[in-house]
């Protein structure tokens, strides 16, 4: 059999080859017999090209074309030619041509495959995952992949011109507090003793830093075991970056000069500098979450003042007690029926509500709402003012504590959002969130746990308070988000350590657990430790963003399910017993 070197790839013929002999190599993409011609649309990483089998051309091929299939591997030798006026196709950058075959050679059969790879129907979520390679075929999820490769190219790049040096850290290490449980890893050597999968590489970027590396990258993988949603999996991707001898400015400007270089790069975007930034108080306040989308307005607005004192006793009952009210005005929905109203009620009861007041605004004091007997005419009108509320919108109202009510109307304004079609897709909104609190009280642990994680620096301003009132630290750490999605999240850390100390002693982690936990951290601070700090960006989170899809899955080439599993490879797998008696491990049957 002659040996053939491929000489293009199938993507890459346009009319310029025209007339020239070509080597392809790639899958059978579909394969039509007309009659005696036989088409075959062979695949390849960069494309499709289609490919005609002429008996009256050259008989010899035409024989074995006939018996290919689908995903069959075929290598094959031919013409590029033009296609006749009425054939071209306008959708393919291949489409003006096509290769005349003279020597076709099977490399490798296929089975019928358990979906069509790029067919119409969709298979399920669980089938594409078992066959994952199959489904990377398809080249618009090729795509994606592509470019993830860019944009790590772009990044390393940009880091790289910046002066940052590119570091590894251990993937075998001790637990790293970034919130979520550990992937734990057994010893052999040590039984009994384990290893920890770093939730983030963050106690060795610091001790980086203290090494005198003064700026430092890498594109890392993370491990946490959490609950996994469409923008988390266990295993996901960091660019991590940490400098020395820096403030918060510095990092920003960084960051926002890599998101603009990678906008303009990939999608041909020009985004503006510096990006907007908002304190967390406030973007709880107007967005009920840390993570706000200002793509859209419809904020939360506090009437709480509006109705101390009321004669509507629901209200005022519930400020006296130190709740709030807050409202969201639905631009354009006034003329909703009683049925889509009690889907709104159903959707926020859904969310967590007790219940959801409305009223439909006529303007001023006019409202059609169940509520309006109940409100004085000077209620209705400065609550129609402050909601900026028109005829025929429709607002929204809920009582309760500050961070339920806040919470739900968020998610309920983002829900709205989507369903009204308020939320422009073209736009891409990056916003800083600072000023986060230091530590917050958690009723389960009955303790103060850390916003960020313990290593986050306190505002100068704030540390006199950290012993007795460590709530009210503000911290400075900063997210970034876009679009109402966390692609980020930094801060400056404790560089001295009696700062640090403190910070411990208020999130209740005493001398001996510290020492124990993080004590090599705690001795490196008095080794001569720079004033430091960083951020890391989710790059799963970016990629999926900069590629325009919903889930993170879309962009990570074996990611997991929901339930943490890989189809693919079973995992995760039970182990022998001689292989868990080696690590000095037995496992304990249920109900034990
Ligand atoms: P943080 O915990 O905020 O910070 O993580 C940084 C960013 O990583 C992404 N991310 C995830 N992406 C996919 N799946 C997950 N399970 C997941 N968890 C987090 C998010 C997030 O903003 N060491 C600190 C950074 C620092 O302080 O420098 C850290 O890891 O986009």
């Amino acid at each position: 059999m002659e040996t053939l070197e491929r000489s293009h790839y199938c993507g890459e013929l346009t009319s310029a080859h025209t007339g020239q002999s070509v080597v392809l190599m790639g899958w059978v993409h579909r394969h039509r017999n007309l009659g005696g011609l036989i088409f075959i649309d062979l695949r390849d990483r960069e494309g499709i090209t289609q490919v005609v089998f002429d008996p009256h051309r050259n008989p010899d091929p035409v024989e074995k074309a006939k018996n290919v299939r689908a995903e069959f591997v075929i290598a094959l030798k031919g013409t590029v030619h033009l296609r006749p006026a009425d054939m071209v196709n306008k959708d393919m950058i291949t489409g003006e041509v096509e290769v005349l075959a003279d020597l076709i050679q099977i490399l490798n059969e296929a089975d019928v495959p358990p979906f069509v790879v790029d067919g119409a129907q969709d298979a399920s979520d669980v089938l594409r995952l078992t066959y994952r390679y199959l489904d990377l075929r398809k080249p618009s999820v090729l795509e994606s992949f592509k470019t993830r490769h860019r944009v790590t190219t772009i990044i390393r790049k940009y880091m790289n011109r910046n002066g940052f040096l590119d570091v590894e850290t251990p993937m075998l290490t001790r637990s790293t507090p970034e919130g979520a449980r550990d992937y734990i890893v057994p010893s052999r050597m040590q039984p009994g003793r384990f290893y920890a999968l770093p939730q983030s590489p963050q106690l060795f970027k610091q001790l980086l830093m203290i090494a005198g590396f003064d700026k430092y990258y890498q594109i890392v993988k993370c491990f946490r075991d959490e609950d996994l949603r469409a923008d988390r999996q266990p295993e996901f991707t960091q660019l991590d970056v940490e400098m020395s001898f820096m403030d918060e400015d510095h990092i920003m400007t960084l960051m926002e000069g890599l998101f603009q270089r990678l906008w303009s790069d990939i999608l041909n975007v020009e985004i503006e500098i510096p990006f907007h930034r908002m304190s967390y108080h406030d973007a709880m306040d107007r967005f009920g979450t840390d993570r706000p989308d200002v793509r859209f307005g419809m904020e939360l607005v506090d009437l709480t003042e509006i109705l101390r004192g009321s004669e509507y006793r629901l209200f005022s009952e519930a400020v006296e007690r130190g709740d709030v009210v807050k409202a969201v005005n639905v631009r354009g929905c006034g003329a909703y029926s009683r049925k889509q109203i009690d889907e709104l009620v159903d959707t926020a009861k859904e969310l967590g509500a007790k219940g959801l007041g409305w009223a439909k605004i006529k303007g001023g004091a006019e409202w059609q709402s169940p509520m309006a007997k109940h409100l004085a005419a000077h209620e209705r009108t400065a609550i129609t003012q402050t909601l900026d509320a028109r005829e025929n919108d429709l607002a929204l109202f809920m009582s309760g504590p500050y961070a339920a009510v806040s919470d739900v109307l968020g998610r309920l304004r983002i829900r709205l959002a989507n369903n009204l079609g308020f939320v422009d897709n073209s736009r891409y909104e990056f916003l800083w969130v600072t000023a986060f609190p230091l530590m917050e009280f958690d009723e389960d642990q009955n303790r103060y746990v850390a916003v960020h994680h313990p290593f986050t620096a306190p505002m100068e301003t704030d540390i006199d308070k950290l012993a007795d009132r460590p709530g009210e630290v503000r911290s400075r750490a900063y997210d970034i988000v876009l679009n109402g999605n966390e692609i980020g999240g930094g801060s400056i850390r404790n560089h001295r350590m009696n700062v640090q100390s403190r910070v411990f002693e208020a999130l209740s982690i005493n001398e001996k657990e510290a020492r124990e936990k993080f004590g090599f951290l705690l001795k490196a601070l008095t080794l001569g430790a720079p004033p430091h700090g960083g951020i890391a960006l989710g790059l799963d989170r970016l990629v999926m963003i900069l590629c325009g899809k919903s889930s993170i899955r879309d962009v990570i080439a074996f990611p997991k399910t929901q339930s943490a599993t890989c189809p693919l490879t079973g995992a995760p797998a039970s182990i022998p017993d001689e292989q868990l008696s080696e690590l000095g491990l037995c496992l304990r049957s249920e109900g034990e």
